[in-house]
């Protein structure tokens, strides 16, 4: 059984579609083992305790620097045995020792088709403000390994998403949301926990 570890920033639904996931046991190898969160208002922290999963807050504002707040981060995740790290709405860029520390080990939902509207400065809502003002025609969701570019690691899964002409940014959120993350994010995890990723350059072999 693996430990799954999720960081948070915000509202969680991505959290809650696991929690769920896990309820319903479609992910049979891997257990929520705690949430940790970069703010402390974060509602995703209630629907952790709601759901009896233990939660840490670790708030970078909290720390001198980048270097002591990344040795916090990384001593919890040491302390709670993660084989799993995943970035579920988690606003903070995590730094290369974090990284080096669990290669291929941490994965991370971005709310559109990556290698479109991501890196630096694509996140929540700007990222469909940007696929509007573009006038795309689809955008979508990706599940992806973090290496230590923004948003450039190996993909695991992609789902398509329609956008419509009258769409606002929080509209097509919902939608990218519903139709997209909230999907492929436990599947995603439901393959790692089942050991059928391999990563062989900037692919992902998914094991029948
Ligand atoms: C989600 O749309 C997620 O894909 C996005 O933030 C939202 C968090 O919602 N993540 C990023 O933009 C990361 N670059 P949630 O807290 O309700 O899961």
């Amino acid at each position: 059984m693996k430990n799954i570890v999720v960081l948070v920033s915000g509202g969680g639904t991505n959290l809650q579609a696991l929690i769920d996931a896990q309820k319903k046991g479609l992910i049979p190898n891997g257990n929520i083992s705690c949430v940790i969160s970069s703010n402390p208002e974060a509602y995703a922290l209630v629907r952790a305790k709601e759901n009896g999963i233990p939660t840490r807050i670790i708030t970078p504002k909290s720390y001198a620097t980048k270097e002591t707040y990344t040795n916090a981060l990384l001593e919890a995740l040491f302390q709670e045995y993660a084989d799993l790290i995943v970035l579920a709405g988690f606003m903070t860029i995590l730094d290369e020792k974090i990284i080096h520390a669990y290669r291929n080990q941490i994965i991370n939902i971005h709310p559109s088709l990556i290698p479109s509207f991501c890196g630096q400065g694509f996140y929540g809502l700007r990222v469909h403000e940007a696929v509007l003002q573009r006038g795309v025609k689809l955008t979508g969701a990706t599940v992806h390994f973090v290496n230590e570019i923004a948003d450039d690691g190996p993909i695991i899964l992609q789902q398509p998403v329609a956008v419509h002409p009258d769409d606002t940014p929080e509209t097509l959120q919902k939608r990218v949301m519903q139709e997209a993350e909230w999907k492929i994010l436990p599947q995603a995890v439901r393959l790692f926990c089942d050991n059928r990723l391999e990563v062989r350059g900037k692919t992902v072999w998914i094991a029948e």
